[in-house]
């Protein structure tokens, strides 16, 4: 066994969790973990509940639940649960539909894969601290080498950026009824439920809408702002507008704009990956509260 080839042992030992360092090292892996866990189980519930996702007498929509292909709220596309739908398996929640695009981006971005390899897999927990494994897997066999699909992924979530986007405007767009009250008339509850007072005189449709702002639909603003800042910040983007170029002066000034736009949301994109997480997490969780009347939405007009 030549120089090259030969194990080098580690100071601190072998074993999961050695190490030599005396500092906090466990502290950034123990927040991310756990912030990260508890994101995991509250979109899981949340996309499983199925109700409470929109709020009458507003265009308020969870970004868990848009698009709504299919659903009970007056923004579903093409009506209520399709027919194929098997609900004697499985409850019907339109966020099933759609949730494994911004999930599949998520679970295969480069900071997020660095994040749980770290902090949930321990794989490795911390530089320096032992790992539980002995042997080194890498990306190359599956399943982790399906996370080489980020880059479609990435296509998939720049129409979300853009569907959210028109949400948040939609937001601030209430509607009426001719006499300026708030239209009710809808088919179903938020819980999903026939509203028994459907069609008791009312308008079927809204008057108007009028311009209104709150703290549910500046929330449902801000979310897409701070999706669009860890989207457009993708490292696979990165690539795609400027990859493969070793002189931009010499080709189209546009795609080096392009290109030093995208690096500079990518310095932050781990900022940009967890505020975003957090925002969305929260819109859902606000929009959900107000639809169950247990918080305010705080109009300012
Ligand atoms: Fe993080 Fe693409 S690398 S979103």
């Amino acid at each position: 066994m030549n120089q090259l080839s030969s194990p080098v042992a580690a100071p601190q030992g072998s074993g999961f969790g050695a190490t030599l360092r005396t500092d906090q090292w466990w502290l950034g892996p123990l927040a991310t973990g756990s912030l990260l866990l508890a994101f995991l189980i509250y979109s899981t519930i949340a996309a499983f509940i199925g109700g409470n996702y929109w709020v009458p007498g507003t265009n308020y929509l969870s970004p868990f639940y848009s698009p709504e292909l299919w659903g009970t709220s007056p923004h579903a596309i093409f009506g209520i649960a399709p027919s194929w739908w098997p609900t004697g398996i499985l409850p019907f929640s339109a966020a099933l539909l759609i949730l494994g695009g911004p999930a599949g981006f998520r679970l295969t971005c480069y900071y997020y894969r660095k994040a749980y390899y770290r902090s949930l897999w321990f794989d490795p927990v911390a530089c320096a601290v032992g790992e539980p494994r002995k042997s080194y897997w890498g990306e190359n066999s599956l399943p982790l080498i399906l996370w080489n699909l980020h880059r479609y992924f990435l296509y998939l979530a720049i129409i979300f950026v853009f569907v959210l986007l028109y949400d948040g405007i939609l937001a601030h767009f209430f509607p009426v009824n001719a006499d300026g009250s708030a239209f009710a008339n809808y088919h179903f509850l938020a819980n999903g439920q026939p509203n028994p007072a459907f069609n008791a005189g009312g308008p079927l449709e809204p008057h108007h809408h009028v311009f209104g702002m709150s703290l549910v639909s500046l929330t449902l603003l801000i979310n897409p702002l701070l999706i669009a800042g860890y989207t457009f910040g993708c490292h696979s983007l990165r690539h795609l507008v400027g990859g493969k170029k070793d002189c931009f002066s010499c080709g189209n000034p546009v795609r080096f704009k392009a290109w030093s736009f995208v690096s500079f949301l990518n310095r932050n994109h781990a900022v940009w990956a967890m505020a975003s997480l957090v925002m969305v997490g929260f819109a859902d969780i606000y929009v959900r509260l107000v639809a169950m009347g247990i918080w305010p939405q705080v109009r300012f007009f």
